[in-house]
Order: structure tokens, then C-alpha cells, then sequence
């Protein structure tokens, strides 16, 4: 069993290929316990904070569920009810917080806010997404193609879109974490963040896979096993929006692109989706879509997360 625990859960690149493989591993343990009703309450007692500054639909539900089920409870803290909404500071919050729970989960924008949060607090800090990471996605993506292909080690993955948002940013260095080939399309100007790109590119290295940039969705697709996209304007981005759409129009994923993977490519969507923006229904809702499967993934893959950081 990998020693994890109290670590916090900020950035993939902060595991290690071999931590990453063992909370794959356990969350497809967990998912087979789940669905035969064999009890896993790893967690009796212990209570996860869930910190809310944006929207969210699976990320909330998900680690609410994933804690009950684990034997534990969570609590959802909406930052337009806390203190912290009305000035008080991350440093006291974080302080006062940890000596209530076991964990807690922050969805946020600047990654340096949970940062912050993370040096001030007791209690590991998983990051629900910032506008850079968002780690326990990207997690539940890598369990999802695990099922579908088997061994991870030499796939090709695509991104096309917005490459300087935080699914890219995550992918990227889950990729490389997992020995896949990951190539990412993008307009200039939405290239992924530089130092986020030369940490995994070394990464990358030494797992002897390959990060690639280009603003060609042709290059990025062709015969790729994975074919991955994301909203044009994330949360926090609606006032870009109309200059986002026209930029990023040339990278939506339809048909006519995908001829050009792997006849058995599967599509993944961390959702959201925008319908006949990033990506057409034909592609969303046919049958290489697999984002359903993703979705519930990331209840199993985060009750793999929360039983290694939070059970000693
Ligand atoms: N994919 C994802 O994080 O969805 P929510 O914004 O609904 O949590
Ligand atoms: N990139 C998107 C992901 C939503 C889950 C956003 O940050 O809004």
C-alpha cells in the first residue's frame, strides 16, 4: 500500500508514476466493490469540507457521495456563506477549518489561493479545479481510458481547443505521469502554461513519452486513441467569450476531424458541453462518446483518492 497519507492533492505532477498507477488500480477495486454492494467505509468518522467558488454539478456530488459511501461525511461550504466571502483571510480560514475536518476539497480560481490554503492548513487540500489544475478530473479520465484500452503506456491522447486551460494543463501531466503520447492543438496565443509545460515535459522524459504542440487539429488527431476537448470559456472567461468562439472555431471536434484517429478512438468530456461549439452532437452523443462512463469515474476515482490521503 502506497504511503500517502495526509498528502494534499494540488497538482498531478506532485505524485509520483507509481502513486498515480496505485490510485488507478484502487479506484477500479473500488468501482467493482460499489456496484456489488461489498462495504468499503474506509473513512468512519471523518469529515471532508468542500469549498465552492464556482459552479459545480459532478465535483460536488461526487466527492458528497464518495465520502457517505466511504463511511464518512461532507460538508458543503459555499464561499458566498463563509466568513471568507465577507474578507476573512485564507490563512485563518484554513487554520480554524483544519480543526474541524479531516480534509477538504477547494474549487477556486487562482491556483495560488489554494496554494495559500494548502501552507496554512493541517489537513490534506484537494484541489476541485482552479483556472490551472484540475487534477481529480483528469484522474477519473486516466481510470475511464485504463477500461477502455487496457494499458495506458504508449497511447496516443489528443486535446484540441484551449490549451492554456486546466484540463489541458492536467492531462498534459497525467500523460506524461502514465507514459501516454499526448498532443495538444490549440490557436496562438492558448498555448499551455510554459513552466506547467517544461515540469512534465521531464516527466515525460523519463517516462520516454512525448508532449507535442501545434495549432494544426489535423496533426493532433491523426491516429490518436483518445480524443479530448473542453468548454471554449471556462468559468471565469464569459466576458471572452465572443472573441473565444472566433479564435477557437477552426478546433472543434466533428466527424469530418475524426476520420482521422484511430478507427476505435474514444472521446472524452469533462462536461460541461457546448453542443455544436468545442465539439457537434454527432461526436458528444455517438458512439465513440464514452463521457458518461467518465462522469460517474470520478466518483470511484476520487473514494480512491480520499481513503489514501485520508486514512491512515
Ligand atoms: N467536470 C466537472 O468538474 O464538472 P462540474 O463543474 O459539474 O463539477
Ligand atoms: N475548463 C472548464 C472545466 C469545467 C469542469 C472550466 O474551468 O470552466
Amino acid at each position: 500500500e502506497k504511503d500517502m497519507y495526509g498528502k494534499n492533492f494540488l497538482t498531478l505532477a506532485d505524485f509520483s508514476s507509481s502513486e498515480i498507477e496505485y490510485l488507478i488500480s484502487l479506484a477500479l477495486t473500488l468501482k467493482k466493490k460499489q456496484k456489488l454492494g461489498i462495504p468499503h467505509e474506509y473513512l468512519k468518522g471523518k469529515t471532508l469540507g468542500m469549498i465552492f467558488e464556482k459552479s459545480s454539478t459532478r465535483t460536488r456530488v461526487s466527492f458528497e457521495v464518495g465520502m457517505y459511501q466511504l463511511g464518512g461525511h461532507a460538508s458543503f461550504l459555499s464561499s458566498r456563506d463563509l466568513q471568507l466571502g465577507r474578507g476573512e483571510s485564507i490563512n485563518d480560514t484554513a487554520k480554524v477549518l483544519s480543526r474541524y475536518l479531516d480534509g477538504v476539497m477547494i474549487r477556486t480560481f487562482d491556483h495560488q489561493t489554494i496554494e495559500e490554503f494548502a501552507s496554512a492548513s493541517s489537513i490534506p487540500v484537494i484541489n476541485g479545479l482552479t483556472n490551472s489544475h484540475h487534477p481529480a478530473q483528469v484522474l477519473a479520465d486516466l481510470m475511464t481510458i485504463k477500461e477502455y484500452k487496457g494499458d495506458l503506456k504508449g497511447l496516443k491522447l489528443c486535446f484540441i481547443g484551449d490549451g492554456n486551460n486546466n484540463m489541458t494543463h492536467s492531462l498534459i501531466e497525467g500523460a506524461a505521469l502514465t507514459g501516454m503520447n499526448i498532443s495538444v492543438a490549440s490557436p496562438k496565443n492558448y498555448e499551455p502554461n510554459q513552466s506547467i509545460l517544461n515540469q512534465a515535459i521531464q516527466i515525460a522524459t523519463t517516462n520516454d513519452c512525448h508532449i507535442t504542440l501545434t495549432n494544426d487539429p489535423e496533426e493532433a488527431i491523426d491516429q490518436a486513441d483518445v480524443v479530448i476537448t473542453d468548454v471554449w470559456a471556462s468559468m471565469g472567461q464569459e466576458d471572452e467569450q465572443t472573441e473565444r468562439m472566433e479564435q477557437l472555431a477552426p478546433y472543434q471536434i466533428n466527424q469530418a476531424l475524426c476520420e482521422k484517429a484511430k478507427p476505435n478512438y474514444i472521446f472524452l468530456h469533462c462536461l460541461p458541453a457546448h453542443r455544436g461549439e468545442e465539439v457537434t452532437a454527432e461526436i458528444i452523443d455517438g458512439k465513440h462518446y464514452v463521457v458518461f462512463d467518465e462522469a460517474e469515474n470520478r466518483l470511484h476515482a476520487q473514494k480512491a483518492l480520499l481513503k489514501v490521503l485520508l486514512s491512515d
